[in-house]
């Protein structure tokens, strides 16, 4: 992992040992994937200051999120299917950010469940919410993160219809992978990665699986999943929701002020300045170039987390520049676990808190909280 120096080595190892359909699922975006590349392009444009000569040989990346102590301010964010990346991905992924002193999410569209996760790892563990249209099944769900003691409950708000991802149509993408003469190929040629999800525990989604009532063999399963995202959502079911969480909420998926400034009103302790990592609604805003304003307007209520496009230690500096409290890394550390497992994600918020910490150097700066719109050039 050492040779390992950069989140491209880690996607570039990670295209070579991924079956195709999960790495394009993890590296795609919606439609022309307009906003999967604003969100690269806007934080690539940002410029960091150069200071000299300021005393920083005490410096520290250490921060809090949501009053909890953290190394760097990172977590990692949820991501579906993240144990098709390799096997028990879930596992490896939390305990590597357990490791690193950051939080882990847990997608609802995980293959391990909530219960495996809860059971293999040291500490809690942050929990993903999609509302599904059996809200039974929801409040189940929120009672099984309440039971594993999960820290904070992310309600994902910005996923009532799905964007389509043109590469997962095209690659056939099912879980688990169909046995297509393409797909056994593919297989074949990925030892690694098949003895990995081999050994796993899992191969569907551990959430869903045995949860969900008169669903039993696995194309139903997915048949359900598909036509269970609820196009009625509204902030009624935020009010719901909040009412049946006794922990902290965190509402991810907001890139407007108008949408930020209702979020602020609704009890939650922080929400996430995210398009979905360009996955949603092409043609949406970068994320960054939507983050000074909401943190402007409501980051004195609530705690403004950032997620899409960081790749770089650099890139949390913009974020934290601009007003976030925090990022949430998604492909950067899926790269890290296609790549190389527990070891890949380790290496990836390595790599991201090495560059941070650099950074940090060369601008002058000693602590997190001192970094603002002062470390850039207007
Ligand atoms: C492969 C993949 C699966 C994802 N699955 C989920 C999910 O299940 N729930 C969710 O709220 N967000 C999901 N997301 C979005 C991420 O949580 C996050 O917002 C996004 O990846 C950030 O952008 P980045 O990948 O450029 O860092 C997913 C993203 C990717 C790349």
């Amino acid at each position: 992992m050492r040779t390992m120096t950069c989140i491209e080595d880690l996607r570039r190892t990670a295209r070579r040992r991924v079956p195709r359909q999960f790495f394009e699922y993890a590296d795609g975006g919606s439609y022309a994937e307009e906003t999967l590349h604003a969100n690269r392009a806007d934080l690539e444009r940002i410029r960091l200051r150069q200071r000299i000569l300021v005393n920083v040989a005490g410096r520290s990346t250490k921060t809090t999120i949501l009053g909890e102590p953290v190394a760097l301010p990172l977590a990692l964010a949820p991501i579906g299917l993240c144990g098709m990346q390799h096997g028990d991905g879930e596992i490896l992924s939390c305990r590597a950010a357990q490791e690193a002193g950051i939080p882990f999410c847990l997608s609802t569209m995980s293959i391990c469940s909530i219960e495996d996760v809860a059971g293999a790892v040291a500490k809690p563990f942050w929990f993903q919410l999609y509302v599904m249209k059996d809200r039974g099944f929801v409040r189940g769900l929120i009672e099984r993160a309440a039971a594993a003691k999960c820290s904070a409950l992310v309600l994902t708000v910005d996923l009532q219809v799905l964007g389509q991802r043109h590469r997962d149509i095209k690659n056939g993408l099912t879980v688990p992978p169909e046995m297509r003469i393409r797909n056994i190929i593919e297989i074949a040629t990925k030892p690694t990665w098949a003895l990995s999800i081999a050994r796993g525990k899992r191969r569907t989604f551990g959430n869903l699986a045995g949860h969900v009532r008169g669903m039993q063999d696995v194309s139903s399963l997915a048949q359900w999943t598909n036509g269970q995202f609820d196009a009625s959502l509204s902030w009624k079911d935020v009010e719901w929701i909040a009412g049946l969480w006794p922990g902290k909420l965190i509402l991810k998926g907001i890139v407007d002020v108008e949408d930020a400034r209702i979020a602020a009103k609704t009890g939650a302790a922080a929400l996430v300045v995210s398009n979905h990592g360009g996955r949603q609604l092409d043609g949406a805003p970068s994320s960054i170039s939507a983050l000074p304003a909401i943190a402007d307007a409501v980051g004195s209520s609530l705690e403004i987390l950032f997620d899409s496009g960081v790749r770089s230690g650099q890139d949390v500096m913009r974020a934290v520049a601009l007003g976030a409290r925090a990022c949430l890394s998604g492909r950067a550390f899926v790269y890290g676990l296609g790549a190389g497992g527990q070891a890949g994600v380790t290496r990836a918020i390595e790599i991201i808190r090495n560059e941070l910490d650099v950074t940090m150097a060369l601008t002058g700066v000693n602590s997190v909280k001192e970094i603002d719109r002062s470390v850039l050039v207007n």
